[in-house]
């Protein structure tokens, strides 16, 4: 269920573009932020505070891979598989995410920790291959890295070290003006 308090904030942000209907993205980080990921009750959310119809709100919310369509597990890691990661040997890369993972790309571990994706260009080509978790941007990454990145991730999730790479509420500005 989508709070009053989140409505009011998509209202806000429509209010905020000179077109309403721009207002559509930061208003499903919104929804997402509430439910974990988008549910009919958040396009339906989304719609009403910026005016437009639920299938105009699911198509953006279909098109872009980080609105979820399905709760993920608390680490969502992005392999990116566009050309430039993809020369520099995400293949392998996913397939070792996968084989230490215990799943395949589009799952989410049993425990509900991570989720594994592909992603297209995640627009750090020079520091391919890159992967993304939650709102962390990983480059570089080596076979070896991501080993080493899991050994990590899964000390903090049973709370043996701090986080990183935690969501936060949304990943850029809602403000038009960025301010
Ligand atoms: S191709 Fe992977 S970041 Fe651009």
């Amino acid at each position: 269920m989508i709070s009053e308090q989140a409505k009011q904030r998509m209202r806000d942000l429509a209010a905020r573009y000179p077109v309403a209907r721009s207002a559509v993205m930061p208003s499903l980080y919104i929804a997402q932020q509430e439910e974990g990921y988008i549910t009919h009750d958040g396009l339906r959310a989304v719609a009403e505070a910026i005016g437009l119809t639920v299938d105009d709100v699911e198509s953006v919310a279909t098109f872009y891979t980080m609105y979820y369509q399905q709760q993920p597990g608390k680490k969502v890691i992005k392999v990116c598989t566009s050309i430039s990661c993809y020369l520099r040997n995400c293949d392998a890369l996913v397939t070792r995410l996968e084989e230490r993972l215990g799943i395949k790309r589009g799952e989410t571990t049993a425990d509900g920790n991570f989720t594994l994706m592909t992603a297209e260009c995640l627009a750090s080509c020079g520091t391919a291959p890159v992967l993304q978790v939650n709102d962390e941007f990983v480059e570089n990454v080596t076979l070896e890295m991501s080993d080493a990145l899991i050994d990590e991730w899964e000390r903090e999730l049973r709370g043996q070290e701090p986080g990183r790479g935690q969501a936060s509420p949304l990943p850029y500005t809602a403000s038009p003006t960025g301010s």
